[in-house]
């Protein structure tokens, strides 16, 4: 997508992002100006990317650019990311599926322009798992076994990151304590996905929001909205080749969840006999 339109469909999701929360359009859009301004910090990102080239010899996707001069280059669900963590400051955030670590370093931008919070992210490197994945996973996702997770993420970002490698299935039951955000992006195959999901819902506080990155690979997001009676935004991932709506966003605490007519759905027993 041509990055200047990709920039006003940004601002346009925001606005509906802004909406969904019950905050102002202003507030939301300020976060991602200011995000924009920080020049030194696309430099500190282009510095990573560029040692990841020459030390680690991995040059997949944005890494073969030479240099970006923009944030946008990151795709809509970074710059989302950003300007949650602002605007909803977060004190404990977990995320699940770090790769390169594209969340993971504007999750922990997030946080330093806060001057708060803290970010346990797992991830279950490539060259470790056993089980079958999502069919969509593709070669551009793998990374070979001499490379750590996050390796995108500045030395100075992070201070207030725990990395636990292993599969979230097993590391989030051992978990203590409430999170207010979770970001999903480990395996997206719907049986995982669920589990995920629901061993995650009990971590997290009343008032918490959860990110769902490629809802489009199953419909366990949807399935869980259904069973738990969120009401979702969905939105698009513009600057990624192939628009698609990717991302799923819940706020706990939505004044449409468990809505009448939205449960009113599922509720058989008022249905006419068939005939
Ligand atoms: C789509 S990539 C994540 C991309 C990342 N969020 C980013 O922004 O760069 C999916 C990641 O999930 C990890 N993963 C796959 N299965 C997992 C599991 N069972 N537990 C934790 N992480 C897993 C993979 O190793 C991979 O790093």
């Amino acid at each position: 997508m041509d990055i200047s339109l990709s920039r006003e469909c940004n601002r346009l999701n925001l606005v509906q992002v802004a909406k969904y929360l019950g905050e102002s359009p202003e507030t939301l859009l300020g976060h991602y100006d200011q995000l924009l301004s920080q020049t030194a910090f696309v430099a500190r990102l282009n510095q990573q990317m560029a040692r990841a080239r020459d030390q680690l010899r991995f040059d997949k996707g944005i890494f073969g650019k030479a240099a970006v001069d923009s944030v946008d280059w990151f795709a809509f669900e970074r710059i989302l990311l950003y300007v949650l963590v602002r605007t909803l400051k977060p004190t404990r955030i977990l995320e699940t599926g770090v790769y390169y670590g594209g969340n993971t370093v504007f999750l922990l931008k997030g946080l330093e322009d806060n001057g708060s919070g803290s970010l346990i992210s797992i991830d279950l490197p490539d060259s470790k798992i056993k089980s079958v994945r999502h069919p969509g996973v593709g070669e551009t996702e793998l990374y070979p076994s001499h490379i750590r997770p996050g390796f995108l993420v500045p030395d100075d970002l992070a201070k207030r990151w725990q990395l636990m490698e292993g599969s979230s299935l097993e590391e989030i039951p051992k978990l203590t304590g409430a999170f207010d955000f979770y970001v999903h992006d480990s395996e997206h195959s719907f049986d995982f996905l669920q589990r995920e999901l629901e061993m995650t819902l009990p971590k997290l506080s009343h008032l918490a929001t959860l990110l769902v990155d490629d809802i489009d690979w199953s419909n366990a997001f949807f399935a869980f909205c259904v069973a738990n009676q969120f009401v979702p935004l969905l939105l698009t991932d513009n600057g990624k080749d192939g628009l698609r709506v990717r991302t799923g966003l819940v706020r706990r605490a939505h004044p449409a969840n468990s809505n009448a007519a939205f449960v009113g759905q599922r509720d058989c027993s008022a249905a006419p006999a068939p005939a």
